[in-house]
């Protein structure tokens, strides 16, 4: 069997664990053949591609980024898209499987080209970890680490000062990042998209913690929107498309606290540093599960599937369930958090 491997959206750490554990499952147990398309479905939709032997994955565990390039491109526009065409790359090059890994937008198209009859598997991956139908995605663990560590550093810094610091970290839709570095780093509050809060009720916290003599720590997560200044932050948190704009809401949080509670306040936007650089050791472990898994799946022909993490074992999921909405911060998940804040 010849499979290509492809890599789409934003990056993530783990994503060369994935694609080394893929190719090495596949030689080792299958003898298949392995290509990799470059930069996401553009290079599926252009059969841009490169051979993938045995000695091209070496060392990749522990490397950020991906080997094989990424993009946002959709496979069903422009002239050369859509299931038809794509059907003939796969036949020009002798490719009898491709393994898309991918958050929601890839593999949303993986599964309009498995439900049109072409040979699709898939991988989930977001740092964002809002898939729903997986426990967890690789990319998250590293995200929150690296986030954690520079919440950590912060808090020197605003001890020495006295001072109110403000991390914005990513999260468009969902706060499960700034959830988890805020628990870790011990926020004192922690701003999600999934729940409004007032930034009065914040500047309260943010006090309370000033009285007792602490530096405040406030996590905001990028498409946190303020129960009370929905209004005020149009086009300063968000893009004309409507999508968080990286830095606005931090900013405007930061600019708030000062005002309302007089604490000099400081803002840290960590931005593309939570995506870069080395995977952890879970997400090196979980990345290199799921594509071995994923090369497992194909070889069976388990088309329109995606190979998940449940518990701690790895299972098969329709394309469908993988998309039946994002995966959000629970209420109770949220109550937890709450216990740090303020007082
Ligand atoms: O991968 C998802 C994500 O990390 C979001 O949290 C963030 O909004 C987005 O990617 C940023 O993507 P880009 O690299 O396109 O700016």
């Amino acid at each position: 069997m010849r499979i290509g491997l492809m890599t789409s959206g934003g990056d993530c750490p783990g994503l060369n664990a994935v694609i080394r554990g893929a190719v090495l499952h596949g030689i080792k147990s299958y003898d298949h053949e392995f290509v990799g398309f470059r930069d996401g479905w553009r290079g599926v939709v252009e059969g841009d591609i490169m051979e993938l032997p045995r000695q091209s994955v070496r060392g990749l565990a522990r490397q950020g980024g991906t080997i094989l390039g990424t993009s946002r491109t959709n496979p069903f526009d422009g002239p050369n898209g859509g299931p038809e065409n794509i059907a003939k790359v796969l036949e020009r090059h002798h490719i009898d499987a491709v393994v898309a890994i991918g958050g929601e937008g890839t593999l949303a198209g993986a599964k309009r080209l498995a439900d049109a009859g072409l040979p699709v598997v898939g991988v989930p991956k977001t740092i964002d970890n809002d898939l729903q139908a997986t426990d967890y995605t690789f990319g998250f663990d590293t995200a929150v680490s690296i986030a954690t560590d520079a919440m950590d550093r912060l808090r020197t810094t605003g001890e020495s000062h006295h001072r109110c610091m403000v991390a914005e970290v990513m999260g468009r839709h969902v706060g499960w990042i700034a959830l988890h570095s805020g628990m870790a780093a011990g926020a004192h509050a922690i701003l999600i998209p999934e729940f409004r809060v007032h930034m009065e009720q914040v500047a309260e916290w943010v006090r309370e913690v000033h009285d007792r003599g602490r530096s405040p720590l406030v996590v905001v997560a990028e498409g946190f929107i303020p129960d009370d200044r929905k209004e005020a932050i149009a086009g300063k948190g968000t893009e004309a498309s409507g999508r968080p704009r990286l830095g606005g809401i931090g900013e405007f949080v930061t600019k708030e606290i000062e005002h309302i509670t007089g604490i000099e306040t400081r803002n840290t936007i960590l931005g593309h540093i939570q995506r870069g650089g080395a995977p952890t050791g879970f997400d090196r472990v979980l990345a290199t599960r799921l594509g071995i898994g994923a090369v497992t799946m194909a070889t069976e022909k388990q088309w329109g599937k995606m190979c998940a993490l449940r518990g701690t074992d790895l299972v098969r999921v329709d394309f469908s369930k993988a998309l039946d909405g994002l995966k959000v911060v629970p209420q109770d998940r949220y109550d937890e958090a709450k216990v740090l804040f303020g007082r």
